[in-house]
């Protein structure tokens, strides 16, 4: 809900539990009034009068200056600015005294209504239409004081996810150029306290890891450089009142970037108390210039506000991603087989088919032939960019597998890494211009590849024209969309501007492929975990999450990502006995256990398997197969996390009309001697009865709704002492109303 004071020129956007203000004062600036939680009672304004921006705390640093919500360099005084650009002069020089770096942002008007510019990194296939209606936008237009620099501002409260989203839209209007030096897309400003936040950070095969620190006064920054959003920090934040709030109690604000490049997250923690924090994309390498006439929208920043801790804000990001970011997105999420590990490079048609029958007798529902099947693709040091089917492994071309796979019931996938090229390759020896390189230097291969420059557009039609002949000679339901090394150098036609051109470039030809393929669905790989954002969500309705598929660490990266995202993305494979990553052994049931909370996979080579492990394989499968619509559309509440509870893991998910949940509960790891903790559950009727039954033993019983919400259940029932599978065992409770 937005209420609009126009006597007082206040603005408040209410979502169930969460107000906004903002307010605009006698001298037109536009000011941060509140961020905040509110009663879902609550239908009318909470201010009744004009509200000094005195009376909030966050002016504690300049007790005579407001906050700017959007603050241009100029007005910043100490504070970090929103906007730093210089207004070029009839020169044209940006060293020069005719260039001016002021800006003075001042209130012009407001707007309820449809965001008629969409931010950056809004799909353009039409997928999602909730963005765009009447009445859900607030847009605020601010303008410099003496040049026609416009910005607008754009901020839509989502009621039912408690999430404010909201993203800049910055217009030249004038006849100057002007050069953006930076942009945040949000700077946020928290009451003052002290704060402790909690990041995600990580690395190849050890992604989505919780950072948890009190922050030092100063500037604390995470971000990414690697032309994705990557894997060494992901754009969401926490923060808590320092020592008063936990993973699942107290007052918590988040706030997550929806950005699939390059982008930054500044944290500024002041020594009088007050807190800011700055998102948007990476200033590094990036001044642009803004013609006459040009403007340039951010990406979108979500923002959410929860008394229930990490895990209550938590809960807003997944539940707003599975309602708004995912809107449109097909719901069915087939159980897949991904034949890398079993087979590596070393594809042929027969090995393909055989593996196919055998992941279709255990119950995948998804094909997917990995990395290989194209070109000279015979290893890694070549074929990238040749998106043709290899004559070599495929002599009749894909046909006779991709009707093999459909004939046994199943959706047929194809790896791509599209914005790559591998030096040996037709495509290099045809233009090596192509490539993100600078003339005369030394270009820097890593994988033995190199960075396509989707600054030109004769690049992206050529890789687009390629994989639509692919597409269009045989049905492929699923791409796993790759992309495997850093930018360095970064040379480009598009120069500077390469950063953001990248990220549109690969936007639009996801969105191209998915309009023109309705049925398609996309995987974001980028070695596992390295491109999963918002942006790419919005596309690409999984993640592979990491190529990390040790069971153990699987449970510690999964708790990451579903700080942030919904488990419907969250792709998870069981693969070896003997991981590959890691080279440690755990059982099937320890391997099932962390891979069916998510979207299950299989990469184990089925070919090695005795029939009683492929009869494991199946009963687990089909066990999923009965829960899968609660894993993928329930809500998800986690009573226990393995990484505060002594190794027991417990992630509940229950269906809307609380009718039906499913409790996945592993005993990870436990301490000899000590009774595994009970655990209490969550969105269930007080007064229904519900049936709880462990699907995997039989053992059954009867409850209240408010028996297994406040008293809980031994849910882990104590083995013998010295079980051998004492450690990894998993317990599956199904419970329904009767
Ligand atoms: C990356 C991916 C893997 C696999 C290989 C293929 O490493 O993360 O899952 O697809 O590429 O080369």
């Amino acid at each position: 809900m937005i209420h609009v004071n126009k006597e007082d020129r206040q603005f408040e956007l209410h979502t169930r539990n969460m107000l906004y203000a903002c307010s605009v004062d006698d001298a037109n600036r536009l000011n941060f009034l509140a961020w905040s939680g509110k009663s879902p009672s609550q239908d009318g304004p909470v201010f009744s009068s004009r509200r000094d921006f005195r009376l909030h705390e966050c002016a504690a640093q300049d007790p005579d200056k407001p906050v700017d919500e959007v603050c241009g360099y100029g007005d910043e005084g100490a504070r970090e600015p929103a906007i730093r650009l210089s207004i070029l002069g009839t020169d044209n020089a940006v060293h020069s005294t005719e260039a001016i770096r002021d800006l003075r942002l001042r209130y012009v008007s407001y707007q309820v209504g449809k965001a008629d510019v969409p931010h950056a990194g809004a799909p353009t296939h039409g997928r999602q239409t909730r963005q765009t209606r009447e009445g859900d936008w607030l847009m605020l237009t601010l303008e410099d004081a003496s040049y026609p620099l416009r910005v607008v501002l754009y901020m839509r409260p989502d009621e039912d996810a408690d999430m404010l989203e909201r993203y800049l839209v910055i217009e030249n209007r004038g006849g100057r150029n002007v050069v953006v030096e930076h942009a945040w897309a949000a700077s946020l400003t928290l009451p003052v306290d002290r704060y402790q936040a909690t990041h995600l950070c990580g690395a190849w095969i050890a992604e989505f890891e919780q950072q948890r620190q009190v922050l030092p006064v100063g500037s604390t920054v995470i971000e990414s450089r690697s032309l994705t959003s990557g894997s060494r920090h992901q754009p969401v934040v926490f923060f808590q009142p320092a020592g008063r709030a936990g993973r699942s109690h107290g007052v918590t604000y988040a706030a997550q970037l929806a950005w699939s490049g390059n982008w930054r997250i500044q944290m500024e923690q002041r020594h009088d108390r007050s807190m800011r924090v700055h998102l948007g994309e990476n200033p590094m390498d990036a001044d642009f210039v803004l013609s006459p006439g040009e403007s340039q929208a951010s990406p979108l920043v979500l923002a959410t506000y929860s008394r229930d801790g990490e895990e209550g804000a938590a809960s807003h990001f997944r539940s707003y991603h599975s309602r708004c970011t995912l809107a449109g997105a097909p719901t069915r999420r087939p159980v897949l087989y991904n034949s890398w590990e079993a087979t590596y490079f070393d594809l042929s048609l027969d090995g393909q088919i055989a593996l196919a029958r055998k992941a279709a007798e255990i119950g995948c529902e998804l094909f997917v032939v990995d990395d290989g099947w194209f070109g000279a693709r015979r290893s890694e040091s070549a074929g990238l960019g040749d998106w043709y089917v290899s004559p070599d492994v495929f002599p009749d071309g894909l046909k006779p597998l991709s009707d093999a796979v459909h004939d046994m019931g199943m959706d047929f996938g194809l790896w791509f890494e599209p914005e790559m090229v591998n030096p040996d390759s037709d495509l290099y020896r045809k233009h090596p211009d192509w490539v993100l390189h600078f003339p005369d230097r030394p270009r820097v291969e890593a994988r033995h590849q190199l960075i396509l420059d989707f600054g030109r557009p004769e690049v992206v039609d050529c890789i687009r024209e390629q994989m639509v002949a692919v597409l269009d000679a045989v049905p492929v339901e699923f791409i796993k969309w790759d992309m495997n090394r850093t930018p360095n150098p970064p040379g480009s036609i598009a120069g500077k501007r390469i950063w953001r051109r990248h990220v549109e470039a690969v936007h639009q030809l996801m969105d191209y492929l998915l309009k023109r393929y309705p049925r398609l669905q996309i995987q974001s790989c980028s070695s596992g975990g390295g491109r999963a954002d918002a942006a790419m969500l919005a596309r690409c309705c999984q993640f592979w999450t990491s190529d990390n598929t040790d069971a153990i660490e699987r449970f510690r990266i999964q708790e990451g990502f579903a700080l942030a995202y919904p488990t419907e993305a969250m792709e998870c494979w069981v693969t070896h006995e003997h991981n590959h990553q890691t080279g440690r052994n755990h059982s099937l049931s320890l391997r099932f256990a962390s891979s069916m909370r998510g979207v299950l996979g299989v990469g184990s080579s089925l070919n090695e398997l005795s029939d009683q492990e492929l009869g494991e394989y199946k009963k687990y499968i089909e066990l999923y197969k009965r829960v899968r619509h609660l894993i993928h559309q329930g809500k998800l509440n986690r009573p226990s996390l393995y990484e505060v509870s002594d190794g027991l893991s417990a992630w509940q998910y229950t269906a809307e009309d609380q009718r039906e949940s499913y409790l996945s509960v592993v005993l990870v790891t436990h301490t000899p001697g000590q009774t595994p903790s009970h655990v209490t559950l969550s969105e269930l009727e007080e007064t229904a009865r519900y049936r709880v039954q462990e699907m995997l033993r039989g053992d059954t019983f009867e409850a209240t709704g408010a028996e297994l919400m406040h008293v809980g259940f031994q849910c882990a029932p104590m083995l013998e002492k010295h079980t051998p599978s004492y450690v990894g065992t998993d317990y599956h409770w199904l419970i329904w109303a009767i």
